[in-house]
């Protein structure tokens, strides 16, 4: 029996607390997930899927020559799988724009701040350090360049004066497991769209920051 909800496939490199929050969220949503993969065979995110009877795979990119040739082999091993949405749940590889060409516009990123405030790493110390009263984290459509595509909802954390990175990463993940969710189900519902480089919602461009997660009425959610 083919199943109608929209199929997802989850990338990962590490502990997987997104996909956790994925997984628990689709028992009664309009996605669920098809296939983990992971370019760490150690990624603890494995054993979470493997739980929830979910096919795994693992992808060492350590075993492949260059990007393009760990790219084609990775999109071999999603095609294995139905696909509607690509989602990167902590997946610590860049993708070639070959590979971001194949899935137009059906990829999505989780990063850790309000972009396009802090692309790349160590956001949580950057914040602390530059003095920020807000934080939070951003999902959006993956483009060629790294952690700028059309932003789809931001979930956001007020930073205190006694935070430290591991109080604000802890802050931030609580939010990023209700948007991760809550923005895969919104693409699974046909609403959303990505068209030339913006996030189109019923039609409508959304803001450049996206949807303001804590601005949405509880039966929004
Ligand atoms: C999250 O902070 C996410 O924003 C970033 O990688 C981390 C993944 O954490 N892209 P987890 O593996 O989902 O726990």
């Amino acid at each position: 029996m083919t199943d109608a909800r929209c199929a997802v496939v989850v990338l990962i490199s590490g502990n997987g607390t997104n996909l956790q929050a994925l997984i628990d969220k689709s028992t009664d949503s309009n996605y669920h997930v098809t296939a983990v993969i992971s370019n760490n065979p150690n990624a603890f995110g494995l054993q979470r899927a493997r739980r929830a009877g979910i096919p795994t795979a693992v992808l060492s990119h350590r075993q492949f020559r260059d990007r393009e040739t760990f790219d084609t082999a990775l999109m071999g091993e999603i095609e294995k799988h139905e696909n509607h949405l690509i989602v990167l749940a902590g997946f610590m590889r860049i993708l070639s724009p070959m590979f971001v060409s194949h899935f137009h516009g059906r990829i999505l990123n989780i990063h850790p701040s309000l972009l396009p405030l802090y692309p790349g790493t160590g956001t949580h110390r950057r914040v602390i350090e530059a003095g920020d009263r807000d934080h939070g984290a951003s999902v959006h459509f993956v483009t060629e360049a790294l952690d700028s595509g059309p932003v789809i909802v931001q979930g956001k954390v007020k930073v205190t004066a006694t935070d430290t990175d591991d109080t604000l990463m802890a802050k931030v993940a609580a939010r990023e497991h209700k948007i991760y969710p809550y923005a895969v189900s919104l693409f699974a519902s046909g609403l959303l769209r990505m068209e030339g480089q913006q996030a189109v919602m019923e039609g409508k461009p959304l803001p450049p920051c996206g949807i303001d997660f804590e601005s949405l009425s509880p039966n929004q959610v």
